[in-house]
């Protein structure tokens, strides 16, 4: 299976998504409500729906961008968010995309990407941050097969695959999983060395 971006588009347009939970989930509301700095500039990669996009700009943060390269979840969040300049809506293939962050959100973006491109991703994140920016959020734990997406993992594929280039500040088992993810999921904050 090609992951292409018409394949994920085709996704949304035939409403084919699973992964969508409808609102922010518990982690992620969580770990932005103890974030102090709202001048953080922060991306959202393989953003879909992004209700995390809304709760961001809800409690202040006004440096947040949304990137994807499938247009119809560009498009939903544009029109609940008609008033903020494009900039902020970035179709385009994260592979492809320069700028520097402070802060990268992960949420079902990495489980979602062909395993082939595990350490294009943790390269590219690299170039995306500032010194000592983070990248922060949920990856899956259960086996990984050949079957996906969501494609598995667990905390020693995800400690290898990041351990040269990122410190580890946490790397657990996410105590607040929304129900359906409970127990699968780590919870993790790596810091760029
Ligand atoms: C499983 S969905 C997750 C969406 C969102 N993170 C969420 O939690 O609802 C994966 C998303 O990644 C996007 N995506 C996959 N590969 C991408 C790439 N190379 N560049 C940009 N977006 C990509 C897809 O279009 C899709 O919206």
């Amino acid at each position: 299976m090609s992951l292409t971006k018409d394949y994920w588009e085709n996704r949304y347009q035939n409403q084919e998504t699973g992964w969508d939970v409808g609102r922010i989930t518990t982690p992620l509301k969580e770990y932005f409500d103890q974030l102090e700095n709202k001048s953080l500039k922060i991306l959202i990669p393989g953003a879909g729906n992004s209700y995390e996009f809304d709760y961001l700009l809800h409690q202040g943060f006004h440096n947040v961008f949304v990137l994807d390269f499938a247009e119809t979840p560009l498009q939903n969040i544009q029109e609940r968010w008609p008033q903020l300049p494009k900039e902020h809506f970035i179709h385009d293939d994260f592979f492809e995309h320069n700028e520097r962050y402070d802060l990268i959100i992960e949420q079902t973006f990495f489980c979602a990407l062909d395993p082939n491109l595990r350490k294009d991703y943790v390269k590219k994140m690299l170039d995306l941050l500032n010194l000592n920016g983070k990248i922060a959020g949920l990856f899956f734990q259960f086996p990984l097969t050949l079957e996906g997406p969501p494609f598995g993992g667990s905390k020693e594929i995800y400690e290898e695959l990041f351990q040269n280039d990122f410190t580890c500040k946490t790397l657990a088992p996410a105590r607040n999983s929304i129900k359906p993810r409970d127990g699968k999921e780590l919870f993790f904050i790596f810091i760029k060395k």
